[in-house]
């Protein structure tokens, strides 16, 4: 039986091994081991997705918690170079671009483990950006790549890596949104979410924020969170706050311009409403009706796609082009107007057609096990 770690550490990184972990239970001759660095740890950053999306309890937590880069780094890397040494598997498979990927990447790699990268070769050439110093490091190291789009896959080629090396799969993500979606049918997953979907009129907008380059300082924030206001005066946006962006809000005494949704529930027709983080199912029952997602994240653009939702990106690039060349993406920077000008568009009905990436199909973690079996089982 070969032992295959898949390690997880942020909260982006739960719902692309789910359902690795899920095909790996049916495959024989394989076993999958879940290490969670700890990365995440607040039970609505982490134990809610391991929960919900039914992964279960890790196997091991590494419980190394926040830091600077260089802190949360190392300690990954002491920590799981512990777990390799005495546990020895076969293979390391690591997901997505935050500082847990990177870490497990070069520790397994100094151990002369193969290394696996679930979404590889993504680059936003944005070096400013820790995530991509992270992808382009662990693609450096990786032994088999698994692409999400063929802008990954030409992308690694580019940079020298070898064809035989790289598969193109879909998108683990868009696995675990189908399967999410298809298991809640228009059941509300909590009272929350339900309360808060009964009290929203019919066009409503989500938003997430939480890149340091949009949150950490004064400036910027209060650029974004003003453009985001005007749209709130047309249709109420629901705002799940990170625990990073929360606490900026506080030390630029920003709350004002982001009050807590209320327990009376006075959910006017606009406005906007901060929330507690949400979990993984509570969130997908949002925004998966709004009528647009505003955001800085990686993976909500992606999954806006699957589902054809209007997303604006907050961001000045993206490392996921397809999401814009096919998808219902929009990128827009942090220019307030061009925010507000894309978002009257969605909230008044205009999008671009949209299509969904090929491959995305909910299969991804399907074929990243057959290609598992073909080198580890013969
Ligand atoms: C990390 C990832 C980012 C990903 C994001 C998703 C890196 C470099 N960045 O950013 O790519 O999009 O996760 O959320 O890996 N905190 C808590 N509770 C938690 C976790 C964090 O309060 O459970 C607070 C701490 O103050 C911490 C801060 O949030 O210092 C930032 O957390 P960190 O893991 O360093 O980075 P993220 O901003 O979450």
């Amino acid at each position: 039986m070969k032992k295959l770690f898949l390690v997880a550490g942020a909260r982006p990184n739960f719902m692309k091994i789910a359902p690795l972990c899920r095909a790996l239970r049916s495959t024989a001759g394989l076993r999958g081991v879940v290490v969670h660095t700890g990365q995440h740890y607040d039970y609505a950053m982490a134990e809610s997705f391991f929960t919900s999306l039914g992964i279960g309890k890790p196997d091991f937590n590494l419980e190394v918690g926040s830091g600077s880069h260089a802190v949360q780094t190392a300690q990954i890397m002491i920590r799981f170079e512990e777990l390799c040494l005495r546990e020895k598997p076969d293979c390391v498979i690591v997901v997505g671009d935050v500082n847990s990927t990177v870490a497990a990447g070069l520790v397994a790699k100094k151990l002369r483990i193969d290394l696996a990268h679930v979404e590889a070769g993504l680059r936003s050439r944005d070096r400013s950006m820790p995530e991509e110093i992270n992808r382009i490091a662990t693609d450096a190291i990786t032994d088999l790549f698994f692409t999400t789009e063929k802008e990954g896959t030409e992308n690694l080629i580019a940079e020298g890596h070898d064809a035989s090396k790289i598969h193109f799969v879909g998108h683990v993500m868009i696995d675990t949104l189908l399967y999410q979606l298809s298991k809640m049918g228009n059941r509300p997953p909590s009272d929350l979410a339900k309360s808060i979907k009964c009290l929203l009129p019919q066009k409503y907008i989500c938003m997430t924020l939480h890149r340091p380059s949009n949150v950490d300082t004064a400036e910027t924030l209060r650029r974004v969170l003003d453009a985001v206001s005007k749209l709130a005066e047309k249709a109420p946006v629901i705002f799940p706050c990170h625990p990073r962006t929360l606490k900026n809000i506080h030390a630029f005494g920003f709350e004002r311009l982001t009050p807590p949704l209320p327990d009376s529930r006075r959910i006017l027709e606009k406005g906007m409403y901060r929330t507690e983080p949400l979990g993984y199912d509570d969130f997908l029952y949002l925004w998966k009706d709004a009528c647009l997602v505003l955001t800085d994240s990686g993976g909500m653009q992606e999954e806006t796609t699957a589902l054809k939702i209007p997303c604006i990106t907050m961001r000045e690039t993206t490392e996921r082009p397809v999401t814009v060349e096919i998808g219902s993406n929009v990128v827009t920077g942090t220019d307030a107007e061009k925010i507000i000008q894309s978002g009257l568009k969605a909230v008044a009905g205009e999008w671009k057609d949209s299509g969904i990436p090929e491959l995305w199909d909910g299969k991804a973690s399907e074929r990243i096990v057959e290609a598992l079996k073909a080198i580890y089982c013969r």
